[in-house]
């Protein structure tokens, strides 16, 4: 049969379609604890009710956001050689030994999620519906990458011939092995503090990696609490250490400094850049980089869409979050006939919203993150008066909530953008993420793969929405889309960990995605073992 395979007359097609290429995996069976699962969509939880908001009143009342030391971006090097130590016994470890410390980790956060939840209220400004899907999440990705990790790393043996499956069916034993690659970068961003944080570092443990975590200078509080709670559950200092600091230095450092097996990096596309091209010139091994950056999302209405349907998945997609999610709706593409329809049903709902402090339970859009975030989306504001038509009606009467802790109200209020939209003219008018509650509007008319085709030449392709009640039209846009995730006839955030894999292409990101079945492989060296029996 080799001989066979070396010979020209066999005909290409069957060997391509041979026993020798394995069938696809089977789908991952779920852990059935992650918290994804029983939830509807991302519409969030009512904290109304009494006993699910007090136990997070009463940590925001007592919870501090810890001072977190900065790391010396001069000592990159030697924390690099303390977590290639480590690695030298993490790695060796059982998967199932590794694993237990993240199940561990995921049971303490869930005990202690009101705690987690007041820390990303004060130290993010989240607002608290905000926060408790972000522990959730951040629990589901702890479980999630345990349970794939036993999956994917068992060694397996390679198809043999029918009846052996010992014997590969080149006569031969073949096995193909997984294990770590070394010390990971794990740079995250301040969006998701810890679901993100905890994502990228549970991954790259689980694998049999250990990690240098470089968590975004905004909320290095909560990756502190997250990296205790991995301590305590057992995974060694060496194997995780958390080094906070600018993304300037201390990111940079550790990036260029030598040894690094590879870098996860969640944030903007133009910083994934940047450490591309640091990691291209290295010397020394070709460095994997999976980068999940940002999105100009687009959703797409046409004529036959519910209108009711689209103002909920609009509330929801562009400004739940203040607009500060990767996956936020930025710009409506909406059929001329039911344009002004769709713009008087938004302006509506807008103006329910309530605007205000995130630690008071009736906050929908709290401040954006910082007095910079908040300055570089006013300039932008000031472009769209100049350029763009306001649709100043969405936000006239909106109720502002009261700042009623002092702790933290100052600081956040002046950093509050009220939910705004803009009409513009062109989808190719939009030049760049604008990562705040500001939502663009462009009327359409004639074929919606035209449409599709100017977003997809925007070049980014993180999250699209389409709202329309032809089922094939449905299918035949997201097809043509170069995107990530696509939602149809629903909002088009908070992708399910294990469930709806999230990330984009192009210019949002290289993939693979996180919470779905191929992120871990990334992750991981690749052996085969091949015995002459
Ligand atoms: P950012 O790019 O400014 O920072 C992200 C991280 O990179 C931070 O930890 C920062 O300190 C670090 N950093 C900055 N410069 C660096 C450098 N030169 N070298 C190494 N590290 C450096 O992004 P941000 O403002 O924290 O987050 C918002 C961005 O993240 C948005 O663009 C958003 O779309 C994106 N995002 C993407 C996803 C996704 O899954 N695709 C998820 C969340 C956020
Ligand atoms: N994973 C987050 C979402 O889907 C960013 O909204």
């Amino acid at each position: 049969f080799v001989h066979q395979l070396a010979d020209a007359s066999v005909p290409i097609p069957e060997l391509l379609t041979s026993p020798l290429h394995p069938e696809p995996q089977p789908a991952l069976p779920l852990p059935p604890d992650l918290f994804g699962l029983h939830r509807a969509n991302s519409t969030g939880l009512d904290l109304s009710v009494p006993a699910l908001r007090a136990p997070l009143l009463a940590a925001y009342a007592s919870v501090q956001v810890p001072h977190v030391p900065e790391f010396d971006a001069k000592l990159a090097s030697s924390a690099l050689l303390t977590s290639a130590s480590s690695y030298q016994k993490w790695s060796k470890l059982p998967v199932t030994e590794r694993t237990a410390t993240l199940r561990r980790a995921a049971d303490a956060l869930q005990a202690e999620l009101p705690r987690f939840c007041a820390l990303l209220v004060k130290e993010a400004f989240k607002t608290w519906n905000d926060a408790v899907g972000e522990v959730r999440e951040a629990i589901d990705f702890l479980r999630y990458y345990a349970a794939q990790a036993e999956l994917i790393m068992q060694p397996q043996t390679m198809p043999g011939m029918e009846g052996d499956s010992v014997l590969g069916i080149t006569g031969e034993s073949n096995e193909l092995r997984l294990t770590g690659r070394g010390p990971w970068v794990c740079i995250s961003p301040w969006n998701f503090p810890l679901a993100i944080f905890l994502g990228q570092v549970a991954a790259a443990l689980a694998t049999g990696n250990t990690v240098l975590a470089k968590p975004a200078e905004q909320t290095p509080g909560v990756a502190l609490e997250a990296v205790k709670l991995l301590h305590v559950a057992g995974v060694p200092e060496g194997a995780l250490q958390l080094l906070h600091g600018p993304g300037e230095t201390v990111g940079a450092a550790l990036v260029a400094a030598p040894g690094v097996a590879g870098v996860v990096f969640t944030g903007s596309t133009q910083v994934a850049k940047i450490i591309n091209r640091t990691l291209a010139a290295k010397d020394g091994p070709i460095v994997p980089l999976i980068a999940e950056t940002g999105g100009i999302n687009a959703m797409l209405v046409d004529s036959t869409a519910l209108p009711e349907q689209v103002s909920d998945a609009v509330m929801q997609s562009a400004f739940r979050s203040a607009g500060q999610r990767c996956s936020a709706l930025r710009l409506l593409c909406v059929h001329e006939d039911i344009a002004d329809k769709v713009i008087a049903m938004i302006s509506g709902a807008a103006q329910e919203l309530v605007a205000g402090d995130p630690a008071d339970l009736a906050t929908d859009v709290g401040p954006v993150i910082d007095r910079e975030a908040f300055e570089g989306i006013q300039t932008h504001l000031q472009r769209l008066h100049r350029e763009a038509t306001p649709l100043l009606e969405l936000m006239k009467n909106q109720p502002l909530a009261k700042a009623d802790n002092a702790q933290t109200a100052i600081k956040q209020i002046a950093n509050l953008i009220p939910p705004q939209t803009f009409e513009v003219a062109s989808i190719s008018d939009m030049k760049a993420e604008i990562f705040g509650p500001v939502l663009h509007v462009v009327r359409w008319k004639g074929d919606p793969l035209a449409v599709i085709a100017q977003i997809n030449a925007l070049g980014y392709g993180l999250t699209l929405g389409i709202q329309t009640r032809i089922d094939s039209r449905a299918q035949q846009l997201a097809h043509a889309a170069h995107i990530g995730n696509v939602y149809i006839n629903r909002n088009q955030i908070g992708a399910v960990v294990g469930v709806q894999p999230f990330g984009g292409e192009g210019l949002s990101g290289t993939g693979p995605k996180a919470g779905g079945p191929h992120y871990l492989y990334r992750f991981c060296a690749e052996q085969t073992v091949t015995i002459n029996t």
